[in-house]
Formats: structure tokens, C-alpha cells, sequence
């Protein structure tokens, strides 16, 4: 028994001071390639709309959800980038503004929206471009009239406010470089947006 311990005793200070020498070694050189390459698979797993498949938690108030994949239509995908998939798809129209109101600000993608809510764009010069959501919440307009949406000419970057029957409204302050509207108003919002467009 004593000759065990000893044995034990004396094994110890080898083994702390042979993990420390590691652990000094090992510790400097992760710290310094993990932060990184962390960061950029982060940012990019995000932005790629990672966040807006997991997100859970939230309601699709409205309770019906788009289902027909990429067959074109005015109440396709809502929630979703329009303008970024129509840039590189064939046959799709070319909007200028684009995007779903929602009755909370978190809601799912290809949740449909909030209909006949006032979408009013105003441009760099000051001219107003007034829209109206459909009967999934989408609203759009570009160089030409389609399916429903009308034809606009602004010039960004926009600033925009919607008014929701009953005297509701909600404004964004800040001018954006793009019209396509959800790729910030996703589920939980990107690039500091509250979330989805709403007027709650
Ligand atoms: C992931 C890709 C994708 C997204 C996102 C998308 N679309 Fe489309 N859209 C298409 C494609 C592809 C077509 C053309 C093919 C077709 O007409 O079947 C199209 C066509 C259309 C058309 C023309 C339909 C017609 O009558 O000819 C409208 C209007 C439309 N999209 C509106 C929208 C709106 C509004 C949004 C956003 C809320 C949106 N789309 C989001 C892929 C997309
Ligand atoms: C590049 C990102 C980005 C884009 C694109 C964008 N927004 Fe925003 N939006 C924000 C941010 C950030 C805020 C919150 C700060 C502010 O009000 O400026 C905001 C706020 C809002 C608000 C007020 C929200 C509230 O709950 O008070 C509305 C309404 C809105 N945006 C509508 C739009 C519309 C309509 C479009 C498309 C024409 C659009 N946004 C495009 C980032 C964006």
C-alpha cells in the first residue's frame, strides 16, 4: 500500500509538468487559427438564409404556407428574396422594390402575409412610390407593370414606411442601397432589422 502510493506521489509532478509545457504550447498556437476561420463560416452560414430555416419559435400567423417551390406567380415565396432569385432566373420579371408584410415581426419564410397593407417608397429625390400588399403580403413594382404590381423608377436609396389599417405605421429611418426588401426582413432580421416588415 505505502509502496503503490509513493510510486503515485512521485508519478505526478512528471505528468502536471509534461500537460503545462503542452498546454502553453497547445493553448497559443488555437486561440490564434481558430478565431478565424470561426468567424467567416459564421457570417457566411447566415447571410446564405441558414438562420431563416432553423429559426423555430415563431408563428406563421396567417396560418398557409407557399408550397409550389419556384412556379411563378405574384403570390410566390413570401418572406423571401425576390429580386436576388429573379436576378438569375429564367422567364422571372424584373422588380426594382420587393418584398412581405407580416402581422408580427418574426414570421417563417414562404409564410404568406398581410393583405392590403400601404407600402409607401420614397427615393433619394424625395418621390413617393405607393404599393399595396397582395393577398399574401407580397408588394412589388419595376421598369414595367406586372401581374398586378406596378410600374416604378426610383432612385436609391430608399427610405420606406407602411400603414396598416387602424392608424398603425412603422418607418425605416435609415436609406438602403437595395429594394429587395426581405433579404434584411428575414424571420429574425439581418443586417440590424427588426425582423420581418411589419407595422405592429
Ligand atoms: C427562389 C427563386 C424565386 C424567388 C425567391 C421569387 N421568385 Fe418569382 N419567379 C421565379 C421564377 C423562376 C419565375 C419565372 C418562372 C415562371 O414564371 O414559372 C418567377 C416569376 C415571377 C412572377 C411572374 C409570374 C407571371 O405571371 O408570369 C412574379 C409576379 C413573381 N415571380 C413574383 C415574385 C415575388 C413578389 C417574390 C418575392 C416575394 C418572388 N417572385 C420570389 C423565382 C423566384
Ligand atoms: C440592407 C438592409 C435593409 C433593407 C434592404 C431594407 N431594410 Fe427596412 N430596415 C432595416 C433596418 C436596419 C431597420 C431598422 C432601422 C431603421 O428604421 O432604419 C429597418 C426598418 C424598417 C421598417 C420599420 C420597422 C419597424 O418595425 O419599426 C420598415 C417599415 C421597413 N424597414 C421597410 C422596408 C422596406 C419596405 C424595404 C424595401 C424597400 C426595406 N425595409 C429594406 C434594414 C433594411
Amino acid at each position: 500500500m505505502l509502496g503503490v502510493r509513493s510510486v503515485a506521489w512521485s508519478t505526478l509532478p512528471l505528468a502536471s509538468i509534461l500537460a503545462a509545457a503542452l498546454a502553453a504550447c497547445g493553448g497559443g498556437s488555437t486561440s490564434g487559427v481558430g478565431s478565424d476561420p470561426d468567424g467567416g463560416a459564421d457570417a457566411s452560414a447566415t447571410d446564405d438564409g441558414g438562420g431563416e430555416g432553423g429559426g423555430g419559435g415563431t408563428v406563421c400567423t396567417s396560418g398557409k404556407t407557399w408550397t409550389r417551390g419556384t412556379i411563378g406567380s405574384e403570390i410566390m415565396r413570401p418572406g423571401d428574396t425576390c429580386i436576388t432569385c429573379h436576378k438569375t432566373a429564367n422567364g422571372a420579371p424584373e422588380f426594382l422594390i420587393a418584398g412581405t408584410v407580416y402581422p408580427t415581426r418574426h414570421e417563417p419564410l414562404l409564410c404568406n402575409g398581410l393583405t392590403a397593407i400601404t407600402v409607401t417608397i420614397t427615393d433619394a429625390k424625395g418621390a413617393q412610390t405607393v404599393l399595396k400588399s397582395n393577398s399574401v403580403g407580397n408588394f412589388a413594382c419595376g421598369p414595367v407593370a406586372r401581374s398586378g404590381f406596378p410600374a416604378c423608377n426610383p432612385t436609391f436609396p430608399v427610405s420606406a414606411r407602411v400603414d396598416a389599417p387602424g392608424g398603425k405605421t412603422a418607418s425605416m429611418i435609415d436609406a438602403q442601397m437595395t429594394g429587395d426588401c426581405n433579404t434584411c426582413h428575414t424571420e429574425a432580421g439581418l443586417n440590424n432589422a427588426p425582423g420581418r416588415i411589419s407595422a405592429q
